[in-house]
């Protein structure tokens, strides 16, 4: 099998990694990848927004498979121009991808659906979203209703600050994205990442994990993309699991049928558990970043069988082998990060990591040049461990962390000490 990776982070590294442990994978490329990816894989420049190119591409590349790492080409609608071009291609239509690109569409969804989560109002003026949050009070949390690069959630501690927000959202601090405000409850609880594969009929849960978003020690400080990530949650018990199943994500896949949108590819359910009680903080439509590092490290060779049978509509069949395991990732970022940082700097002691199915090193924003990777980005690496227990694959990572020599980078070096 040929298959096309669209993307460039340490998820797709990710993927690339495990879809190479796969023996039915003749070929893979990554589109358009990084340095990490491009030393297991072809990398190739393509503007992975434009449906008609990656079609032209996949065509042109004898491409069997292609799977679509980030949320914006499926928000664009790349995935249907591959299907319609007769290309089998794991991720979700435009109509379905809304379940990411607007939370008042995934609102209006989990009303319909039943599902339990955030209540809720949806304005498309200032005055009327200020009325909302004086009648209900604070805290509160304000949205932006369209993709904001996970930038458009607004947690207000007081009404004044929540009315600042609306009024920067109306006034275009997030452009089109916040043209539209969604004004939710806020809720108490802890917080899980839960992944789903749906292949529009049918569900198969593959994993859950915890991410840190905040940038400091502690989970202190400005939010970002998520600085590190482990798998299984413990908070994710048999029961809440259950609960997530029966009560969250199968009646929305069957709200998306009914509606003749069904979902296909990777639901990832933001979820608060509180009280045994898990309720939906928002969709994902694309693994997580870092998530899916965790997940991936612990799938191994499945991962690209269990992806191939959601995107034929084989889930029916499929099962996974659960190990008992856990895994974790480290993110390595920029000196700044997650406000501004510089680019280029030199990282070193890359060379001869242990790299095998416990431990890798995935790359996010890197490239290399004469011999020399530097960073190109905000977050750049994630050492990632499997063990035993999550102790054990939280020294490994960190070992790994250990031999890097970057003095523009940093990491936190508390990752999963809710768990540990
Ligand atoms: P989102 O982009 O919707 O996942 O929001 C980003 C983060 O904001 C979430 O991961 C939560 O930590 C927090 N958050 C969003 N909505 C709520 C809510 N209704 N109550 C409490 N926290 C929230
Ligand atoms: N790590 C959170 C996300 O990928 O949205």
């Amino acid at each position: 099998m040929n298959i096309l990776i669209l993307g460039s982070g340490g998820r797709e590294h990710a993927l690339a990694w495990a879809a190479l442990q796969n023996p039915k994978c003749d070929k893979l490329i990554v589109a358009p990848g990084n340095a990490g990816i491009a030393m297991i894989a072809d990398c190739a420049a393509l503007d992975i927004e434009d449906g008609g190119a990656v079609v032209t591409f996949a065509e042109e590349n004898s491409i069997d498979f292609v799977i679509v790492g980030p949320e914006a080409p499926l928000a664009a609608g790349v995935a249907d121009r591959l299907r319609d071009a007769g290309l089998l291609v794991f991720g979700p239509s435009a109509e379905a991808a809304k379940l990411e690109a607007s939370k008042s569409f995934t609102k209006e969804i989990c009303d319909a659906a039943g599902a339990p989560t955030a209540a809720y109002g949806h304005f498309t003026d200032a005055d009327s979203a200020k009325a909302y949050v004086q009648a209900q009070g604070a805290p509160i949390v304000v949205k932006a209703d369209g993709l904001a690069a996970g930038k458009g959630v607004i947690i207000a501690e007081t009404v004044p600050e929540a009315e600042a927000a609306i009024d920067d959202m109306f006034g275009g601090a997030f452009g089109g994205a916040g043209a539209e405000v969604v004004i939710e409850e806020f809720m108490q609880g802890e917080e899980a990442s839960f992944f789903v594969l749906c292949d529009g009929t049918d569900v198969l849960p593959i994993g859950t994990a915890q991410d840190h978003k905040r940038v400091g020690e502690g989970d202190t400080g400005p939010n970002t993309g998520g600085m590190g990530a482990y798998s299984p949650a413990p908070v994710m018990t048999d029961a809440v699991t259950q609960k997530a199943m029966d009560e969250i994500i199968k009646p929305t896949m069957a709200e998306m049928a009914k509606r003749g949108t069904p979902f296909q590819g990777i639901l990832f359910a933001g979820l608060m558990i509180e009280n045994g009680q898990p309720r939906l903080v928002e969709y994902n439509v694309r693994f997580g970043d870092p998530e899916c590092q965790v997940l991936m490290m612990r799938l191994g060779a499945q991962a690209m069988d269990l992806m191939h049978a959601c995107a034929e509509g084989r889930l029916a069949d499929a099962r996974v082998n659960w190990a008992d395991d856990h895994a974790m990732t480290v993110v390595l970022a920029a000196t700044g990060y997650p406000g501004s940082y510089d680019k280029g700097s030199v990282i070193g002691g890359l060379d001869g990591l242990p790299e095998d199915s416990f431990q890798m090193m995935f790359h996010a924003g890197t490239t290399e040049a004469d011999g020399k990777i530097t960073a190109t980005g905000g977050r750049v690496l994630n050492a990632t461990a499997r063990g035993t227990t999550l102790q054990e694959a939280r020294d490994r990572a960190y070992a790994m962390v250990d031999r890097v020599d970057w003095p523009d980078g940093f990491c936190r070096r508390d990752i999963g000490w809710r768990a540990l």
